[in-house]
């Protein structure tokens, strides 16, 4: 523990973290570095690409939603350097939480972890969302119809409540429990089927490209592709859920880095190609009124049976990214526990399944009542906002712990230390000042919430200042 143990800006020592992580709540370790590379696609690809390209392209950037895929894309790159860095040396369930915590001090690592809880919740309950679209149009187009009431969000199109999505994420919850091995063998499935869609799509529909529809390829000006990559940054949201594995897996040390940047490379390829192929076959302008924009274009230039087969791949690659966003949240949840900043009962692992439990029934309670009522644009511009605050705490802790902490080993180095991580802080910054006001708002009230729920409980009950009395 560190010297200024009163102090809300205490951190905890790597070597105390890694002895409290082991005996009774230790986590299986099962995951070498295939399974993190799939973990992160599977984490990653999701809503942001077979949901939110339309929207975003009709909406905010045109064609030139290409060059918001790379603006997002490279945010996500620079950031990834100093996670990969970061999980590589601290290789402890609870990701920015945990590094925030060692490198910044306890008060930081709780609002990144209360911000984490917010992003990974809201972020799962995107990609429910999302899900239900697509599962609906799918249905729709074998002739089962659902009333409007049950399957939009309140309010819209005569929503009641979007009940597809609420059962989903009760699904995801129920494997979740039973375990984490049984869940990476289903991940790896669902990985591999939604690389395949994605794909087959660029190769049906690449043929249709008109170059015509690139023209104009900024009708939102410049300022409409930075607009269009803080909506579509959402699509790589949940690379660092490989880092909440860290526990988890054989050798962190060597595979989290790989997990981290390899799965992020390959979702930024396949994203360029997609947003190309996507606004060359149809005006972007179509893509104004569809909620599964993927499908609907190989649909209008004809390939039925192409739509069809995406429609499905979409709706197993879908419930991948839910099954990897629940498990990172959970993992966030049980690392604040574990730490006495929440209640111990969110860290309790089931005696037989050996799973975060309880924390992952809070997990499912939560996004349900998410997604069961709002739309899908609004929770994943607040889901960004939780991310990109994420990356800048990251960022900035691999700063701070190049400085405070020299000494400790670091199997990955992120180049160009402070200026790769400050060209992630200024990107991110950039990218929250172009998301809607009304973001920043809910996003600050559930900050100050948490900071409140610290000085009330958290500080108090941290193992932190518990170990420190016992000392005294
Ligand atoms: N990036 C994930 C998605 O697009 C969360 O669904």
């Amino acid at each position: 523990m560190s010297a200024n143990s009163n102090s809300i800006f205490r951190t905890k020592s790597i070597e105390d973290l890694l002895a409290g992580a082991s005996g009774d709540r230790a986590l299986k370790k099962v995951l070498g570095p295939v399974e993190l590379v799939f973990l992160g696609i599977g984490a990653v690809i999701g809503t942001g690409i077979f949901v939110l390209p339309g929207v975003a392209a009709a909406n905010y950037a045109g064609p030139a939603l290409i060059l918001s895929f790379i603006v997002s894309g490279l945010t996500c790159v620079f950031a990834s350097l100093c996670y990969a860095e970061l999980a590589s040396m601290i290789p402890i369930a609870g990701s920015a939480y945990t590094f925030g915590y060692v490198g910044l001090g306890e008060i930081w690592g709780w609002i990144i972890g209360w911000d984490l809880a917010l992003e990974y919740m809201i972020g799962l309950s995107t990609v429910a969302v999302g899900w239900s679209g697509y599962l609906v149009t799918l249905l729709g187009s074998f002739g089962i119809h659902f009333p409007a009431a049950i399957c939009n969000p309140f309010g819209q199109n005569g929503g009641i409540i979007n009940l597809p999505a609420v059962l989903i994420v009760f699904v995801m919850m129920l494997l979740l429990i039973r375990g984490i091995t049984e869940s990476v063998k289903l991940n790896n499935f669902l990985v591999i089927l939604k690389l395949g869609v994605i794909i087959l799509f660029i190769i049906l529909a690449v043929g249709h490209i008109k170059p015509a529809n690139w023209n104009p390829f900024f009708p939102y000006g410049v300022g409409g592709v930075f607009k269009g990559a803080a909506v579509i940054f959402f699509a790589y949201v949940g690379f660092d859920a490989v880092s909440c594995a860290a526990e988890e897996c054989k050798n962190p040390q060597r595979d989290l880095p790989i997990g981290l940047v390899g799965s992020l490379i390959v979702c930024t390829v396949l994203y360029i190609l997609v947003a190309a192929t996507l606004t060359g076959v149809l005006p972007y302008l179509i893509y104004k009124t569809t909620a599964a924009p993927v499908a609907y274009a190989l649909l209008q230039v004809g390939i039925t049976w192409g739509s069809a087969l995406v429609s499905v791949g979409a709706v197993c690659g879908l419930t991948s990214a839910l099954l990897v966003t629940m498990y990172g949240c959970t993992r966030i949840l049980f690392a604040l526990s574990r730490d006495g900043l929440l209640p111990q009962v969110f860290s309790t692992v089931h005696p037989k399944y050996r799973t975060p439990v309880n924390s992952t029934i809070l997990v499912a309670i939560i996004s349900m009542c998410f997604s069961g009522v709002l739309p899908v644009m609004r929770l994943a511009e607040m889901a960004n906002m939780g991310t990109l605050i994420a990356f800048i705490i990251v960022s900035a802790s691999a700063i701070v712990l190049r400085k405070r902490r020299p000494d400790i080993e670091r199997p990955f180095r992120c180049p160009a230390v402070p200026i790769i991580p400050s060209i992630a802080m200024m990107f991110c910054f950039y990218l929250i000042w172009e998301l809607p006001h009304f973001t920043k708002v809910v996003f600050a009230i559930w900050i100050a919430i948490g900071i409140v729920i610290y000085f009330a409980y958290s500080k108090s009950h941290s193992v932190m200042e518990k170990s420190q009395k016992l000392g005294m």
